[in-house]
């Protein structure tokens, strides 16, 4: 099966085998088909923040499960639910219009809703685990169904329990439990909570501008969505015309002292103070100082518009290779690592 259309980065590359997930049931049948579970599973979302290296061999499974629903409304918060296949973008606009704010933050972030929890997907002063209610999973090593929370997930900057964790191995089938869920776990439904009263979330310089240009002292939400509609429009390119997985490298942070002795030898870097006492670097501001920014190798290209985000440079015939993009992002990782003595981590997942 071509996965060229079910990347982001528009990577050719083909499925061994690929099953398309409507509902619950066909992840139990995929697991007790004998041909579908020889191999190990690859959950397939929105195919948004993977570089294909090459065909997979592990099974596909391509989540399509759909819907949305009010689950619960309180005097505190509306609790919503999404099916893992929905696109991420339009659970935000779906909740807008039916009048429960709260996602707007996190407009036009690629992906489906079940991949936003492995990532803790987040942007512009919003992450997933501040909206997070829970989330069904099936366990592909038992078949069984179950339910977290959002410390049961445990959610890290860009990170999960879905993240770790080594693929099922025999001996976890018979009930091992392993540490984290990763090619273990297929999320199916995600809920989020979203606080009543609605507050608007402007914390982040760049929406801050933008109200400050409107002159709009309280915006509503879908003005917000709107915002973050037009600023990530303006500096991230458009999967649907010029492939990319969007942040390629995870924004690194460095203790307080090393974050002075940068500063000392590049007073101009960009940093945030977290809140647990670390300093968060821009990462797309140390690969752009290293003169990265707009720069090509083979067909793989550093976008004009923000450094952080490596593009497809090929054509649908001719396509930029997933080795291409890795030998590209190695150079990157290596002039960050020579002139700041950072090593900067990949964000999408390497297949
Ligand atoms: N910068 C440069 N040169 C560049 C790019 C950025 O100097 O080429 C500077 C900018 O001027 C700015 C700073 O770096 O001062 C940060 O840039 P930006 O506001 O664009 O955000 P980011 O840190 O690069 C993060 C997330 C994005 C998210 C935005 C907005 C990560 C890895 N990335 O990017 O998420 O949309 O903040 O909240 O955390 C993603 O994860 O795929 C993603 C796109």
């Amino acid at each position: 099966v071509p996965l060229q259309p079910w990347n982001t980065f528009g990577i050719a590359a083909r499925a061994l085998n690929l099953v398309r997930i409507r509902e619950v049931a066909d992840l139990l049948q995929a697991r007790s088909d004998p041909a579908l579970s020889q191999a190990p599973f690859f959950v397939l979302g929105g195919g948004s923040n993977i570089v294909l290296t090459g065909d997979v061999k592990p099974t596909v499974l391509k989540m399509e499960i759909k819907g949305f629903r009010l689950v619960e409304e309180t005097a505190k918060a509306w609790i919503v639910e999404a099916g893992a296949g929905e696109a991420w973008h339009d659970c935000v606009a779906w909740t807008l219009r039916q009048g429960y704010p709260g996602l707007e933050n996190m407009a036009l972030i690629p992906g489906t809703v079940g991949a936003s929890p492995v990532q803790n997907i987040g942007a512009y002063g919003v992450e997933l685990q501040d909206r997070f209610e829970s989330l069904d999973a099936v366990d592909m090593a038992t078949g069984q169904v179950f339910t977290l929370t959002a410390e049961q997930c445990a959610f890290g900057y860009r990170d999960s329990v879905f993240k770790h964790g080594a693929p099922v191995t025999p001996i976890e089938r018979e009930g091992v439990q392993p540490l984290g869920l990763a090619g273990r776990a297929v999320i199916t439904h995600v809920r989020f909570r979203l606080p009543r009263p609605w507050k608007p979330e402007l914390g982040y310089l760049d929406l801050e501008r933008r109200r400050a240009e409107a002159g709009i002292e309280s915006p509503t939400a879908q003005q917000i969505f709107d915002w973050v509609c037009e600023i990530r429009r303006a500096k991230l390119p458009d999967p649907a015309v010029l492939g990319n997985a969007g942040s390629f490298f995870k924004n690194p942070t460095v203790t307080p002292e090393q974050c002075s002795d940068i500063i000392a030898r590049e007073p101009r870097i960009v940093h945030y103070p977290m809140p647990d006492g670390s300093v968060k670097l821009a990462a797309g501001w140390l690969i752009d100082a290293c003169g990265w920014r707009g720069k090509t190798i083979g067909k793989a290209g550093v976008y004009e518009k923000q450094a952080l985000v490596l593009v497809n440079r090929g054509t649908a015939q001719d396509s930029v290779t997933g080795g291409e993009v890795m030998t590209l992002a190695k150079a990157i990782q290596t002039s960050v690592y020579e002139r700041f003595g950072i090593r900067l981590e990949p964000e999408p997942v390497v297949v």
